[in-house]
C-alpha cells in the first residue's frame, strides 16, 4: 500500500537511493535495458564493435557513434524513427588501441569525426523488448562530414566563406552535438557546443583573433588532432572555418537524403539545447543555454507563423534574437539583439559574433546555462545552471565579469540551481517576464548555509551539477546531472549521476534512476505510447573504472536505454 506521503504525491514511485554501482538502477517496478551502445551496426553488412581495435573510419561510419546525449523519438504512425546526438569522444576509450588514447594517422581522424555527429534509426519493439532495425531505409549517419546548407541572416557573409565554400552557404560537417530540440512540423534540432576544441593551428605562432578568441578557439585542440588529415580544422589556413560551427541544425529524420540545414538565425554559441514552443500568436519561440561560465540565455521569435499540416520548412530562417537580463527584484527582460542594439554593422553579423552581441547590451552572466525546458500545462521554462566552480575566473577573452547576481547566487557554484521564468501575461513573445528558483541544489547532511540547497533538497534527493531537462506531457519535470560523482566531501551521499523527477507545484524532487560509474545521465525522449522512456548514459568510466554495460573486463561505452513499467503502465 501507498504510504500517505506517496498518496499524496504526484510523483507516484518509491525512491530510488544513491549509490555508487557499475550499472543501472530504476524504482521497484520498472525494469530497463539497453536499445543501442557506441559502434553497434545500424546495418547488416557493417562490422560489429571490436573492442580490440574500438573500431575503424569506415566501421564507426555505418555505426552508433560515441557519447550519446540529447536524443528525439518521431512517429508517422507506422515507424518510431529515433535522432540521438552524438556529442563527442573519450580518446582514452576510442583510441585505447593507441598509445595514451592519441590519434595517430588518418583513419584514426576519420573515426573520431564518425564517431560524432548525429545517429538516425528506425528502432521497433517486439516481445523482446525494443531494438534497433538494421538496414531500415530511414537509417542514418550524420557525421562531421556531411555536407550542410547555411541559411539565414549570415548565410553567404563574408565571416562564413572559406577557400572551400566561396559562397559561405554550404559548410561539411556538425560535432559535438549535446542537447536537442524538436519541431511539431517533425524535424529534429541537433546543437553544436564545444566546437571549438577541434580547431588548431599548424604554425604556432598564429594568433587566432579576438572574436574567435571569445569562443574558446585556439591554437592547440582538446586531443582530436583533426588537423592532422583535414586542413579544415588548421585555423591558420582557414580563420573563417570556425565561424561555420557553432549552430542548431535542422534535420528531418524522415528524409535520409535531406541536407541537414544550419539555422544562423538562432545565433552562434556553445549551444546546449534548444526548447521550441509555438506561442498562442502562432510564432515558434526558442529558447537556448550557452553553456560556458559567465555566457547567456536567449530566446529566438520566427517572423513567420506556424501552420499545422503546413509548410514551416522556412520558420527557423529568420526572426528576432533576444538575450535574458534577469534583475534582482524577480522580474527581467528579453533585450533585443539587433544593429541598432549591439552596434553591430548588420544581422548577419550578430548572428556569428552573439556573445559579443549580448555583452555589448548588458544582458546577465549565467553559472553556465545548459538545458531548457518549457511546461507543457503552462507558459513557465525552466533553465539549468550547472556549476560555477571558478566565479571571476573569465573562460575566455572578451568576457563580461561574473559577479554573483539574482539567479546565481552563490560565490562557489559547485552544486547548480535550476531557475524559471514566467513570461508577461504567458506570452511567450513578450519582452517581460518573472523569475524565481525552483531548485538551489546543495547539501544538507554537509552544509547549514546557503550550500545546503533550498527546502526541496534533502539527505534522500540531493544531487549536483543539474544538466539535461524535459518535461513531460503531464507536466513533470526530469533532471539528469553531469557532476561529482566522487561521493565525498561536499559531494558526500550523492552517489553516481542520476536522474530525479520534480513536481513544478509543489517543488518536491525524487530521485528515479541512478546511472553506472563515472557516467553522465543525459538526453531523454518517450516512446509514442508513452509507455517507453529512453533514456542516455554518456561517458561510463570517463576515468577508467567502469565496464558499463558489457560487464567485467569489457570496454566501457555510453548507450541509450529503454525503461518501462513492469506492468506495461505509463510513464510521463
Ligand atoms: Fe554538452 Fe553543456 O553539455
Ligand atoms: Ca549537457
Ligand atoms: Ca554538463
Ligand atoms: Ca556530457
Amino acid at each position: 500500500a501507498l504510504t500517505p506521503a506517496r498518496a499524496a504525491s504526484r510523483l507516484a514511485f518509491d525512491a530510488v537511493a544513491a549509490n555508487s554501482l557499475d550499472t543501472i538502477t530504476v524504482p521497484n517496478g520498472y525494469r530497463w535495458q539497453i536499445l543501442t551502445t557506441w559502434g553497434d551496426p545500424l546495418w547488416s553488412d557493417a562490422a560489429d564493435f571490436d573492442p580490440q581495435t574500438r573500431g575503424t573510419g569506415a566501421s564507426q561510419e555505418r555505426a552508433f557513434g560515441d557519447n550519446n546525449d540529447g536524443m528525439a523519438l518521431f512517429t508517422d504512425g507506422a515507424r518510431s524513427i529515433l535522432a540521438v546526438n552524438n556529442e563527442y569522444t573519450n580518446l582514452v576509450h576510442t583510441f585505447g588501441n593507441r598509445p595514451d588514447g592519441k590519434p595517430v594517422d588518418a583513419d584514426d581522424v576519420r573515426k573520431g569525426k564518425a564517431a560524432h555527429g548525429v545517429s538516425v534509426m528506425e528502432v521497433a519493439e517486439a516481445d523482446g523488448g525494443w531494438s534497433v532495425v538494421k538496414d531500415s531505409p530511414f537509417n542514418r549517419r550524420i557525421t562531421a562530414d556531411t555536407p550542410m546548407e547555411i541559411t539565414g541572416p549570415a548565410r553567404g557573409h563574408d565571416l562564413l566563406k572559406t577557400e572551400a565554400d566561396p559562397t559561405g552557404t554550404a559548410s561539411l560537417g556538425t560535432w559535438n552535438n549535446c542537447g536537442n530540440g524538436r519541431t511539431p512540423w517533425g524535424t529534429y534540432l541537433t546543437c553544436e557546443e564545444n566546437f571549438n576544441g577541434y580547431f588548431s593551428s599548424s604554425d604556432a605562432d598564429y594568433k587566432p583573433s579576438e572574436a574567435l578568441s571569445r569562443y574558446g578557439v585556439s591554437n592547440k585542440d582538446w586531443g582530436y588532432a583533426w588537423a592532422m588529415a583535414d586542413e579544415r580544422f588548421d585555423i591558420s589556413r582557414h580563420p573563417n572555418e570556425p565561424n561555420r560551427a557553432g549552430y542548431i541544425v535542422e534535420i528531418d529524420p524522415f528524409d535520409p537524403a535531406s541536407t541537414p540545414k544550419k539555422r544562423t538565425a538562432l545565433g552562434r554559441f556553445k549551444h546546449e539545447n534548444a526548447e521550441l514552443v509555438i506561442d498562442r500568436s502562432g510564432h515558434a519561440v526558442v529558447y537556448m543555454g550557452d553553456d560556458e561560465r559567465g555566457e547567456f540565455l536567449y530566446k529566438f521569435v520566427s517572423g513567420g507563423t506556424y501552420t499545422l499540416g503546413g509548410d514551416n520548412s522556412g520558420l527557423l530562417e529568420s526572426g528576432s534574437l533576444f538575450v535574458a537580463k534577469f534583475n534582482e527584484d524577480g522580474t527581467g527582460e528579453w533585450l533585443a539583439l539587433t544593429p541598432q542594439t549591439t552596434g553591430m554593422a548588420s544581422q548577419a553579423e550578430i548572428c556569428v559574433h552573439t556573445r559579443q552581441a549580448a555583452s555589448a547590451v548588458g544582458a546577465t552572466t549565467m553559472d553556465r546555462p545548459e538545458w531548457v525546458s518549457a511546461n507543457p500545462t503552462k507558459a513557465e521554462v525552466y533553465c539549468c545552471l550547472t556549476n560555477n566552480k571558478n566565479r571571476g575566473v573569465k573562460p575566455n577573452a572578451g568576457g563580461d565579469a561574473t559577479p554573483t547576481n539574482g539567479p546565481n547566487p552563490r560565490e562557489k557554484n559547485n552544486y547548480g540551481q535550476i531557475v524559471r521564468w514566467m513570461p508577461e501575461n504567458g506570452d511567450h513573445t513578450a519582452a517581460g517576464f518573472t523569475w524565481n528558483l525552483f531548485v538551489l541544489a546543495g547539501n544538507p547532511t554537509v552544509h547549514k548555509d546557503a550550500y545546503a540547497g533550498s527546502a526541496n533538497v534533502t539527505a534522500d534527493n540531493m544531487f549536483n551539477s543539474p544538466d539535461g531537462l524535459a518535461f513531460d506531457s503531464t507536466g513533470l519535470l526530469w533532471i539528469q546531472t553531469d557532476g561529482s560523482y566522487d561521493n565525498e566531501g561536499d559531494f558526500a551521499g550523492m552517489g553516481n549521476n542520476q536522474m530525479l523527477i520534480g513536481d513544478p507545484e509543489t517543488g518536491e524532487i525524487r530521485r528515479f534512476l541512478v546511472g553506472p560509474k563515472e557516467c553522465e545521465i543525459t538526453g531523454i525522449t518517450w516512446s509514442a505510447d508513452r509507455r517507453t522512456v529512453f533514456v542516455g548514459v554518456q561517458h561510463p568510466g570517463e576515468d577508467g573504472n567502469s565496464s558499463f554495460p558489457g560487464g567485467e573486463g569489457s570496454v566501457p561505452r555510453s548507450c541509450v536505454v529503454a525503461i518501462k513499467r513492469e506492468d506495461g503502465g505509463l510513464i510521463g
